[in-house]
């Protein structure tokens, strides 16, 4: 099944998409095009899925947005005239959509040389004045206001917290927002589902069996241990999808980012299973309207793409039976930018039966 398109340079196997199943609809808004997508099944935490608890306004009339132009952010930004901070601001993009959406004044804070760039751009584009870039990392920088009211950011990484500047948002919330502030986007669900990889997984981990003639299985080991941040094709996909986590960035504590989560994945059909395959949702709930993206397979592409984890056995499952287990994710103790997974699996099944721990690492 060929699927992958360009390789990802940060890993030893990585390469680099869709959607999960399928009981309850959330409108997703695309700044380019607007689509469906659904949302998981089997989520532990329906929070997110349910159209009866997501977001009272998917469906309802906008009274505030009736008869103009305007987006849910040109509300927040009109009707509060908000400052704002731009945590890990980048290019300064999204600094310059809450400048252009009436924000009242904007920190852009980037420790990067991209600062001086951030700088640049506002320039050019005549929002000196709404925007201020700052150099420096956010836990060190002090800023000319005593809080702002809303914190927007762009922190996740492949896996969603692969780099783990989620702790870095963390902090500038706990410092640095008022009490009722917004954080932008505000929840976020990982995703866990299992494919028929065969080709692929030929190709980057059985290859080692065998290199010319020669032995390199030791590096198999290691290729197996590097999840593959990777597209995948949502034909590939065999069982339900399951929600891992759901985290709510406005309330969390650091430490929820390292969590263990139990996880059922029911086969639709009879296939085998090569992989399993985690990918992650992110909302703004606090918006009028439920907006966000899906990075899973029946998605449209993204920069994070999904990230495949090869088991070391190939299993043979029936349609009806389970892949029951848990994936632990935790911060790397010595480099706590790297994420460790522990995926614990089994499956009883008529033409398969194993039981098996497998360690990965993120880096
Ligand atoms: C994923 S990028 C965001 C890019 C930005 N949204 C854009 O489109 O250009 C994350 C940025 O956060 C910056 N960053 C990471 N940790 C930071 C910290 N502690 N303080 C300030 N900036 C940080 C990185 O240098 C990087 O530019």
């Amino acid at each position: 099944m060929g699927r992958r398109k360009n390789s990802n340079d940060n890993n030893m196997n990585q390469s680099s998409h869709s959607h999960h199943s399928h009981n309850s609809k959330i409108r997703f808004e695309d700044p380019e095009e607007e689509e469906e997508t659904t949302q998981c099944s089997n989520n532990l935490d329906e929070s997110m899925c349910d159209p009866e608890c997501s977001d009272k306004a998917i469906d309802e009339p906008n009274d505030v947005m009736e008869g103009d132009d305007k987006t849910s952010a040109d509300y927040y930004f009109d009707s509060y005239s908000h400052f704002v901070l731009d945590v890990g601001a980048g290019t300064g993009i999204l600094s310059l959509f809450c400048a252009k959406a009436g924000a009242a004044h904007v920190y852009a804070v980037e420790c990067s040389h991209m600062a001086d760039m951030a700088k640049e751009i506002v320039e050019a584009n005549g929002f000196s004045n709404v925007i201020t870039v700052l150099k420096g990392k956010i836990e060190e920088i002090d800023l000319p206001v005593a809080k702002v009211d809303i914190i927007i950011s762009e922190w996740m990484g492949y896996f969603l917290l692969f780099e783990n500047m989620l702790n870095t948002v963390l902090h500038a919330r706990d410092k640095w927002l008022v009490d009722d502030g917004v954080v932008l986007p505000d929840k976020t669900s990982l995703y866990l589902t299992a494919i028929e990889d065969a080709e692929y997984k030929d190709d980057k981990i059985e290859f080692w069996n065998n290199v010319y003639g020669f032995d390199m299985s030791c590096i198999k080991k290691q290729a197996l241990m590097e999840p593959l941040v990777d597209t995948v094709d949502q034909n590939q996909i065999v069982t339900n999808c399951q929600l891992l986590k759901t985290m709510d960035i406005s309330k969390m504590a650091p430490g929820d980012a390292s969590f263990t989560a139990p996880f059922k994945l029911v086969a639709e059909r009879d296939d085998y299973i090569h992989a399993l395959v985690a990918y992650f949702d992110v909302s703004f709930t606090k918006c009028h309207k439920l907006t966000g993206f899906s990075t899973g397979p029946r998605s449209r592409v993204t920069h994070w793409k999904q990230t495949v984890l090869y088991l070391e056995d190939v299993l043979t499952i029936c349609e009806g039976e389970a892949i029951v287990g848990s994936l632990a994710v935790a911060q790397n103790k010595k480099n706590p930018r790297d994420v460790d997974i522990m995926l614990k699996y089994s499956l009883n099944g008529r033409r398969c039966m194993v039981s098996k721990t497998q360690h990965y690492k993120m880096r």
